[in-house]
This record gives C-alpha cells, sequence and structure tokens, in this order.
C-alpha cells in the first residue's frame, strides 16, 4: 500500500500516525505526492476522527516543516499575535509598533479578509506605495529597522498549509478544531517566534459564536504552540460589537492612527495593552503581566508606537511622513450618510457578523476569491452596546461608492443593531486567559 493510503487507513480507523508519517504526508502536500484525492481524504478523516493533542502537534509541525522556517539573530525577543477574526479588528497595526517599542522584533505575517472578517493585509493596501509582498531580505531589513513588519505570506512559507486549506475550502472540512489549529500555527511557527499571543474572538463577529467553542479553540492553540516549543497564551475576547467604531479598509487604519496619535482611546487600546502585557511577560521584556501592560500603554501614550509605525510604513515602501499626514493619504467614499436613530434608546444588542457582511456588500470585502476591494467603504462611528442613542442621533455612518449601495447597507445596519427600553448587559472586553 503507498504511505498516502496507509496514512489515511490509519485515520479512518482511528488510529494515529506517527510523526515521520505525518511529516511525509505535508512534504507530499507541498511538493505534489499527495494527490487531490488523498488530501481530501485526509483532511476529511482528521474532521471526522480527529488527531488527538499528540498527532495534532505533529502535524502542525510537519506543516511548519513543509517550507522555510525563519530564524532570527537579532537583540530582543521575536514576538507575534494571532487573532482568529473578527469587526472592526485592526489591533495588530497598534500591537505590532507598540511592542516594537518595548524591545520586541515583531515579523507579523498576516492574512486577507475572510468572510464576513476583515484582513490587515487589505487595510495596508490603503496606504499608498506601500509594499506587504516582500522578499526575505527586506522582511529581515524592515524587522531590524522598524522592529515590525506586517506581510504576506510567501509561497515559501508553510506551503502543505496553502495546498491542504484549498482543498478543505471545497471539501467542507474548514471546519475541524486539529486543521484549523495547525493551520493557523503552521505559518505562524514558520515566522520562527519565541513568543506567541492568541486573541481568540468570541461572539457575534467572530466565527466562534459562544464561550464553548472559543474555549476549545483556545485550549488547542495553546497546547499545540507550547508543545511546538513558542510560549503562547490565549486570552478570549468579546466580540458581540466592532472592537473598533469603524469597519472598513480605510475606516479601521484612520482610527487606527487617531489612537497612535492619541486622539482617542477605547477598547482598541484596552485589548492592544491587555494582549501586549501578556507577550511582553513571556518574550521576558517584563518581569510580569501587570509591566507588560504598563509598557505597551506607555509606548502607545507617548508616540513611541506611532514612530515605529511610520518607520514601518516608510520602509515598506509608504510614504515617508505618513503618521504626520495619514488622513490626506488614505482614499474616501463618494457617499457618507448618516443612520439615524429612529427613537430614543439603548442600543441592547449588535449582530457583529451582519455589520461585517454589510462592509462586503458594499465592496470593502470579497465575496469571491479575487474580487478587486473598495478600500474607501464601510461604517464609522457605530454606536457601542449598551450607549443610550437619543432620536436622529446616529447609529452608524454609511460610507459608500453609490447611493443604491449605501440603501442597502443602511437597511442592513438597522436590522443588526437591536434598540430597546432598559440597557443590556455588556460582556466585559476581555472574557479569559488560557495558558
Ligand atoms: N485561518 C487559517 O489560517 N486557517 C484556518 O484553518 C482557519 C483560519
Amino acid at each position: 500500500m503507498s504511505q498516502a493510503r496507509t496514512i489515511i487507513a490509519k485515520l479512518r480507523q482511528r488510529q494515529t500516525p506517527s510523526r515521520d508519517e505525518l511529516s511525509w504526508f505535508a512534504t507530499g502536500l507541498a511538493d505534489g505526492t499527495v494527490t487531490d484525492a488523498q488530501a481530501g481524504a485526509f483532511a476529511m478523516a482528521v474532521c471526522l476522527n480527529g488527531l488527538g493533542d499528540v498527532g495534532r502537534v505533529a502535524l502542525t509541525i510537519a506543516m511548519r516543516d513543509s517550507g522555510q522556517v525563519l530564524d532570527w539573530d537579532l537583540p530582543g525577543p521575536v514576538l507575534d499575535k494571532h487573532s482568529t477574526g473578527g469587526v472592526g479588528d485592526c489591533v495588530s497595526l497598534i500591537l505590532a509598533p507598540a511592542l516594537a517599542a518595548c524591545g520586541a522584533y515583531v515579523p507579523m505575517i498576516s492574512g486577507r479578509g475572510l468572510g464576513h472578517t476583515g484582513g490587515t493585509l487589505d487595510k495596508l493596501d490603503c496606504i499608498p506605495g506601500l509594499s506587504t509582498q516582500l522578499s526575505e531580505a527586506r522582511l529581515r531589513d524592515v524587522v531590524a529597522r522598524a522592529g515590525c513588519a506586517i506581510v504576506g505570506a510567501t509561497g515559501d512559507i508553510a506551503p502543505a498549509d496553502k495546498r491542504l486549506y484549498a482543498v478543505r475550502d471545497v471539501t467542507s472540512t474548514v471546519d475541524s478544531l486539529d486543521l484549523i489549529t495547525a493551520s493557523i500555527l503552521s505559518k505562524k511557527l514558520a515566522a520562527g517566534l519565541a513568543g506567541l499571543v492568541l486573541d481568540v474572538k468570541v461572539g457575534s463577529g467572530a466565527f466562534m459564536k459562544d464561550m464553548a467553542a472559543a474555549r476549545g479553540l483556545a485550549d488547542a492553540l495553546v497546547k499545540t504552540a507550547n508543545a511546538s516549543g513558542c510560549k503562547t497564551t490565549a486570552l478570549i475576547t468579546d466580540m458581540n460589537q466592532p472592537l473598533a467604531p469603524a469597519l472598513g479598509n480605510a475606516l479601521e487604519v484612520a482610527e487606527v492612527m487617531r489612537v497612535l496619535t492619541g486622539q482617542t482611546k477605547g477598547p482598541l487600546v484596552e485589548i492592544s495593552v491587555a494582549l501586549g502585557g501578556v507577550l511582553l511577560a513571556n518574550g521576558g521584556l517584563a518581569k510580569d503581566v501587570q509591566a507588560g501592560a504598563d509598557a505597551v500603554a506607555a509606548a502607545i501614550a507617548d508616540g513611541r508606537a506611532a514612530e515605529r509605525f511610520g518607520t514601518m510604513v516608510a520602509a515598506m515602501g509608504g510614504p515617508v511622513q505618513f503618521v504626520e499626514n495619514w488622513s490626506r493619504f488614505l482614499p474616501e467614499a463618494t457617499v457618507i450618510r448618516e443612520i439615524a436613530a429612529p427613537r430614543t434608546s439603548y442600543v441592547t444588542a449588535i449582530d457583529g457578523e451582519a455589520l461585517g457582511l454589510a462592509v462586503v456588500d458594499l465592496g470593502g470585502g470579497r465575496k469571491v476569491e479575487g474580487d478587486r476591494l473598495n478600500l474607501a467603504v464601510g461604517l464609522s462611528d457605530v454606536a457601542r452596546l449598551g450607549a443610550r442613542v437619543t432620536k436622529g442621533q446616529a447609529l452608524a455612518v454609511v460610507h459608500a461608492a453609490r447611493a443604491a449601495d449605501a440603501d442597502r447597507a443602511e437597511a442592513a445596519v438597522r436590522a443588526a443593531i437591536t434598540l430597546g427600553t432598559a440597557q443590556a448587559p455588556v460582556p466585559d472586553l476581555i472574557a479569559e486567559r488560557i495558558g
């Protein structure tokens, strides 16, 4: 029997393939020895029968090692964070430069929008001239100069995942804890990290809608990353409303610039400080989580994070004076329309996924692979959960390319924001810490 058939047969019989077998399979995915049919059968068998803790670690390491694994010789620890995805989640753009300002090095390999959630690379595309597809030499140069670089994965980073993800997408096998864990971590660990913090989102705007699902994913990710040699902690954080009051690529970059230049605070800063505190403590740059959080808060408040952001943007080909003149560089939509509250009331629920899908429908996200984005569109000034709104006050502002698009977005926003007569409880921003 061929090696692939043996491995698939073991999985079908609920046995765990050995490390060598999973390594062979990952190499075969990367070099084409494993056929699409075998990859599909493998994914389905894992999806149905699971791999167990040992098998999940072995698959993660095998997929990490299917391509290039970066190593670094820098005067500080190499750290990173990963978010499982949400709406208005532009924390990476704040946290990476803030960590760099605290002495860490952050080669952040990021992705594009997925489903209703935004992607960091799409947001960076709003900055004229900036390229997120860097060669390894340029990535190393930007990280050495700015302390951080936010880039797309090259074809050489975890190629087994690239192949398996495409097969999972068309075989209804995306939804497996083992495969999601191996997929996320193989790419992150290939960046040669010493420490990682995971922001596992839970709630209406997240992929994980309830705590049990979020805990299961956080637990699998933390166990697997630590067993693979990367010190990792997860925070489960609330996504029952957008994290920033803005959703959409340029609108989120504008919000990030307001945070970095001290014009606003709020949940984006709170989450950045919490994630950064854990990471600096894990990376040995702070004596404990509180000291780490204080260091990140100070780097944001005193402008050092903004300075790092500016250095990173310029080193990646963007404008040299971006931080000083950001509003001049970002694209603006042609139709801007306030959605007024129909009566004085409280915001009692927000369907985050519906708001994310409204932005996709405006052209701010992809419906099918390869769609071109309109970077200017989206929503801003989204009312917070628990807020009291008076009649006529804005529930949100729609930024659209055409009036007909704004009409559809307005209807979607009105349906997504529930108003009530009494203030409903607002979940804590940080629900739990794992690891
Ligand atoms: N993100 C990934 O990179 N992989 C998954 O499987 C799911 C989310």
